[in-house]
């Protein structure tokens, strides 16, 4: 393991997680542990950044926990924790909205995105997530961060914050002998076949918790049923499988169903276009279906156990976030001795 690497990622706790979820991120997460030290966290600060249930929003945190651990990742030997618990992310987001820039923020496209229309109308919060999100990862001085295609924006952020930061105070960081550089440039891990699993319903929209149609998405609890008809359902084109990728240009749903299925069988996408090519959608999808099944049902099942165990999931939690803490305060108090600021020592 290399000494100084740490991998920190996070999962809002929104609506229900999904296959984009699980193939962009979590599995990942997963594969990461054998080479890191790994930080996960349900991010539950940055969910009410629009408007959350209260009951709701406590039972989707026990729910991306149960997921977590139901794909794999092990708590003891990790870390697992809700954001909230460790108040030092919140601690540092403020001092990086001092650090960081209107300009840097105005050009997110996330927020143009969520806050549509009615900008005058979204939350504070929603245009200052990326700083909060900056302190995440910066307040464990994380260096890679496994996230889906559509949060490199905020990862270039973080970098930007971590960079002037360490510029703005680089005379400050040297007299408390932090030597050069206080915090890490960190590095996202965007990889494998399906860094941006398609909308099953519309190849040309991302798969999102948000879509108003179940049947756009795969979720980790949906049972085999719901699986087989969604996959049946999905949207394809009339033509047969190519069998080179150069063949999957400009057929949007074909591309994400072959990316699909090369993910959740660990293969790449010339060998699933070898095996597949030529043929039509209907006997692809039935194998899909199979795949999509025996690699998800397990998983959906775990997690229904164990978000019934509330008294575990919430032990999980504040053991991470005990443990969590440690590292995240020793940050901050730098941070406080490297800004000015006076505490008690
Ligand atoms: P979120 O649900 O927005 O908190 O996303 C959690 C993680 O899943 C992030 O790393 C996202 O980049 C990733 N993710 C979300 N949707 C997709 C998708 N459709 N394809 C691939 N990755 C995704
Ligand atoms: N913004 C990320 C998303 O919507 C979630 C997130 C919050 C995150 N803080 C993070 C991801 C820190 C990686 C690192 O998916």
């Amino acid at each position: 393991m290399a000494a100084k690497e740490l991998v920190f990622s996070g999962v809002q706790p929104t609506g229900n997680l999904h296959l984009g979820n699980y193939l962009g991120a979590i599995v990942n997460f997963v594969k990461l542990q054998d080479t890191h030290n790994c930080i996960y966290c349900v991010v539950d600060l940055h969910a009410i950044t629009v408007w959350q249930d209260p009951a709701e929003l406590t039972r989707t945190i026990r729910e991306v926990t149960a997921a977590f651990i139901a794909s794999g990742i092990d708590p003891k030997k990790h870390i697992v924790f809700n954001q909230s618990q460790v108040s030092e992310h919140a601690e540092l987001a403020w001092v990086f909205n001092c650090v960081a820039r209107l300009g840097w923020l105005n050009r997110m496209t996330q927020f143009k995105e969520k806050a549509g229309k009615d900008r005058e109308n979204a939350s504070v919060g929603l245009y200052a997530y990326p700083n909060l999100m900056a302190a995440d990862i910066l307040v464990y001085r994380a260096t890679h961060v496994p996230v889906g295609e559509d949060q490199k924006q905020h990862l270039e952020l973080a970098r930007d914050i971590a960079q002037k930061f360490n510029n703005d105070f680089s005379d400050s960081i040297r007299a408390h002998d932090f030597g050069e550089k206080f915090f890490p440039m960190p590095e996202p891990l965007i990889t494998g076949p399906a860094t941006r699993v398609m909308s099953l319903r519309d190849g040309t929209k991302k798969m999102s918790k948000s879509d108003p149609s179940d049947y756009s998405r795969i979720n980790l609890t949906d049972d085999a049923d719901s699986i087989a008809q969604k996959v049946r359902k999905a949207k394809t084109d009339p033509e047969p499988l190519p069998s080179e990728e150069e063949g999957l240009k400009n057929r949007p749903e074909a591309d994400n169903l072959v990316g699909i299925y090369a993910a959740l069988s660990g293969q790449s996408r010339p060998d699933v276009l070898r095996e597949f090519g030529g043929g039509q959608f209907s006997g692809f999808k039935s194998t899909l279906v199979d795949l999509a099944v025996s690699k998800l049902g397990p998983i959906g099942a775990e997690m229904k156990k164990l978000t019934q165990d509330t008294a575990y999931v919430d032990a999980v939690l504040a053991d991470g976030a005990d443990r969590a803490r440690v590292i995240a305060s020793e940050t901050m108090n730098a941070v406080k001795d490297i800004v000015g600021l006076i505490r008690k020592k």
